[in-house]
Parts: structure tokens; sequence; C-alpha cells
């Protein structure tokens, strides 16, 4: 399996999560515009929220989307917001493009879902025209990303299956500060630059944060779905008080930070 990322349902994937990436694709594109005027990669686009953003900011230029996910690219074939982008179904670890195929090409919340993330970078150096544009992003999980911090730290204190999960996603090499710099260094990639982003996940009450988590999507949705009822009974009415911690029902804005990684292919 080249792929540890559930996925099979994009509307629910779009839910859960997949109108937050759409913010933060909007937010990678402003901090790492593509430049040149050649054609642009989506790495494991998904539902194709980075290629809607890029699609917003390069009218006329060919966009490309690969992901293994074939709901999720059926899912991204729908939009109307991603031009005449393409989408693919493929191997980001083994890219059927010729070398320097690309001007620029973007990887966002995807390689910490992969089972070889070094071969993926290797393969956008390798696609991408030397001294272009290459861009990964992926959530600060342990620092940055309250909606699951509130999950698992909630979670974990009720069933010992919480923990694990959280371990396996929040110490992930990817997940900590340094790791993306250092695959795109070892992959090649020069001029390396890292920050961070923060969008905002504006949820409208307790159920508009709750339900989507049920959709099935990620490991966050694997492990709800995988919980006997009375645990995910018990897991859920924790996590309301957490999110609501201590005022009545109603919006909560709650935000979430993603290391942002440039450099330039070689
Ligand atoms: C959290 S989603 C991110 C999707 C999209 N980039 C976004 O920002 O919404 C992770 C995606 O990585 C894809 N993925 C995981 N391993 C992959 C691989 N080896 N090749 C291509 N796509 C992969 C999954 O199918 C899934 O669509």
């Amino acid at each position: 399996m080249s792929s540890t990322y559930q996925a099979n349902d994009g509307p629910a994937y779009e839910r859960f999560i997949g109108r937050w990436t759409r913010r933060l694709g909007d937010a990678v594109a402003e901090a790492a515009p593509p430049g040149g005027d050649g054609a642009i990669l989506d790495v494991a686009c998904g539902t194709g929220s980075m290629t809607a953003a890029l699609a917003a900011i390069s009218s006329g230029r060919r966009i490309v989307g690969i992901d293994v996910a074939s709901a999720y690219l059926d899912h991204a074939r729908t939009r109307t917001d991603t031009g005449a982008a393409e989408f693919i179904e493929m191997d980001a670890q083994q890219l059927l493009f010729e070398d320097d195929a690309f001007a620029a090409a973007y990887a966002t919340i995807a390689l910490n879902f992969m089972s070889e993330p070094i071969a993926a970078a290797r393969e956008m150096n390798r696609v991408v025209q030397p001294g272009g544009l290459v861009a990964v992003a992926g959530w600060d999980f342990r620092g940055g990303l309250v909606y699951q911090r509130m999950l698992w730290d909630t979670a974990a204190a009720i069933e010992p299956g919480a923990a694990k999960v959280r371990a396996r996603i929040f110490s992930h090499p990817l997940a900590k500060p340094d790791g993306l710099g250092d695959l795109w260094q070892e992959a090649g990639i020069v001029d390396v630059t890292r920050r961070s982003l923060t969008i905002r996940m504006d949820f409208q009450n307790f159920d508009d944060y709750w339900l989507p988590l049920l959709g099935g999507q990620g490991p966050v949705g694997g492990y709800v779905a995988a919980l006997d009822e009375a645990t995910q009974v018990r897991v859920r009415d924790a996590v309301r008080e957490a999110y609501l911690s201590g005022d009545a029902d109603g919006p909560r804005s709650l935000t979430a930070t993603a290391w942002l990684v440039t450099g330039r292919a070689t």
C-alpha cells in the first residue's frame, strides 16, 4: 500500500477536512506562488483543494492533480472551481511524467500519509524544471491543530486506543518542525525554507465539528468508526464538553497551523 490514508468518500472528505484544506490551499498559493508560466502539479490532490487554489491564481496554465484515491478524484472532477485542471490516478512515489515536465509542484497534507515520502519528494524534484518551485505543506499536528488536539487528548483519557493513534500521527517524523525541510534536503531540493501558516476552522456548533468525523475518512474517521457504540458516545460527550468549554453550544473558531516548506528543484 502506497497510502495509509483511508480515502473512499469524496463528499465525506469535503465535510471532514476538504472545506478547511481549501483555505489552507489559498494561504499556500499566496505565500508560495508558482512563478514561471509552465504547467503546475498538485501531488496527492485529494478532492482538489490545492488545485482549486492554484486555478484561482493561474488562469490559462495547465494544472494537473494526481492521487491514488479514485473516489477523491471522482469528486475533484465535479468541482466548478478548478478550471480546466486534469485529475489523474497515479502514485506520487512513481510519477508517470517526464523529467522537467512542470514549472512547479505542490503537495499539501499528504506526504506523512505515504509509505515512502522520500520517493515522492525525489519524484517531485525530478518532474519540476531546475529552479522551479517545489512546495510541501503539512499540519503542525503537535503544536497547531486544535481540533485534533481536542479529540485525541480527550479520547486518550477514556480509552487507550486513542493514545496510540495520537502517538502515530503526532510523532510522525514529518509532523515535527524539521521533518519536511529535512526531507526536501534529502531529496536534493535546494534553497529550502520553512515558515508556518495558520488558517481558522469555523464550526457552526458541536454537530458541525463532530458529525463530519463520523464519515470514515483518514485516521480520525477510521478511529471513530472503529469504536463500539458505548465508547463512541463516551468520547463524543467528553469531546463535546471540551468544545463547549463552559459556554452554550454555537460557533467556535479553531486555529489550524501548517508547516510550509519550499525549495527549488535541481
Ligand atoms: C489529507 S489528504 C490531502 C488531500 C489534498 N492535498 C488536500 O489538501 O485536501 C491526503 C491525500 O494523500 C493521498 N495519498 C496518500 N498516499 C498517496 C500516494 N502514494 N500517491 C498519491 N496520493 C497519495 C490520499 O489518497 C489523500 O487524498
